[in-house]
């Protein structure tokens, strides 16, 4: 292992139902594997549980991060108000000041060995508002002590308007063989590319035929959207997706730690 991801934030995007949180399980235990400290971070506020059901049988979910920030009365959404997150009774920055995981409780996590998984919080009651102050947390969360953080965030784009990419090192948009996936990596790579130069690459997952990779590789191609990688269409993934219980078992596992080997030669 090079620990070329350690301290790594890496952000998983792309269209509605293209695989993000099937993506980020995977990956996330496979560099566990690979002997890395591993977060997963759940920062899709309208999926009711899909990274954490991805991850274990255990039935109760942890408690929502937004919690332990002091929740929607304190983290406000950075649309508004694009000032940095603080912890409770501090004004400190959590970006100045990066987050040990010994100051959370551990009801805020599951563990899984070198795995920890936080969900940021979820939508649940008519008129709570939006997900805004969810967004600055997915933002601004970095942990102190050499983890790789996955962020597993909410379907479409929103969340450049919000400025969450501005603390990653790398943006994987994932595209599943549908047009309007392509079209949402193309917009990932043009904005990222406004927004300071950030390092875009693809990752192509639920093909089963080589024509097709072959066709959507070069349709990035054109689209100036470099390659990342392919997870090919898996029964073992769609039925752990289905029954919302853990990936196991998958057929992807060497493609999965190609697409680590890659990850680690484009990071600084
Ligand atoms: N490689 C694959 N092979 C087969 N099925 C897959 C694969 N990747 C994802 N799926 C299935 O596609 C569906 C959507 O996957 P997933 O929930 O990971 O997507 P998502 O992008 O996180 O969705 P959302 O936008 O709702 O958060 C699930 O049923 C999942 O099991
Ligand atoms: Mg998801």
């Amino acid at each position: 292992m090079n620990n070329k991801l350690k301290n790594k934030r890496i952000l998983i995007c792309g269209k509605g139902g293209s695989g993000k949180s099937s993506v980020v399980s995977l990956l996330g235990n496979a560099l566990v594997k690979k002997g890395y400290k591993t977060i997963l971070l759940d920062a899709d506020a309208s999926n009711p549980g899909g990274l954490f059901h991805l991850n274990t049988e255990n039935k109760k979910a942890p408690k929502p991060l937004i919690d332990f920030f002091g929740g929607r009365t304190k983290v406000t959404c950075p649309s508004d108000d694009p000032s940095p997150l603080t912890r409770i009774g501090s004004d400190e920055a959590v970006i100045d000041a990066a987050i040990k995981l010994s100051e959370i409780p551990k009801e805020y996590s599951l563990k899984k060995k070198n795995l920890t998984l936080f969900q940021i919080g979820k939508i649940k009651q008519a008129f709570e508002g939006c997900d805004g102050p969810m967004s600055k947390i997915a933002r601004d969360f970095i942990v102190k002590g050499g983890f790789v953080t996955l962020i597993d965030m909410e379907a479409g784009i929103e969340h450049f308007g919000r400025g969450v990419e501005t603390n990653v090192d790398l943006i994987v948009v994932v595209v599943d063989p549908v047009f309007e996936s392509m079209i949402i990596a193309e917009m990932v790579a043009r904005i990222s590319e406004i927004m300071g130069k950030k390092k875009v690459v693809a990752l192509i997952n639920k093909v089963n035929s080589k024509r097709v990779e072959t066709i959507m590789k070069k349709d990035l191609k054109e689209r100036n959207v470099q390659y990342l990688g392919t997870i090919n269409y898996d029964d073992e993934i769609q039925t752990a997706g289905f029954e919302g219980k853990m990936i196991v078992n998958s057929k992807a596992g060497n493609q999965v730690n190609k697409i680590i080997d890659k990850l680690e030669t484009l990071v600084k």
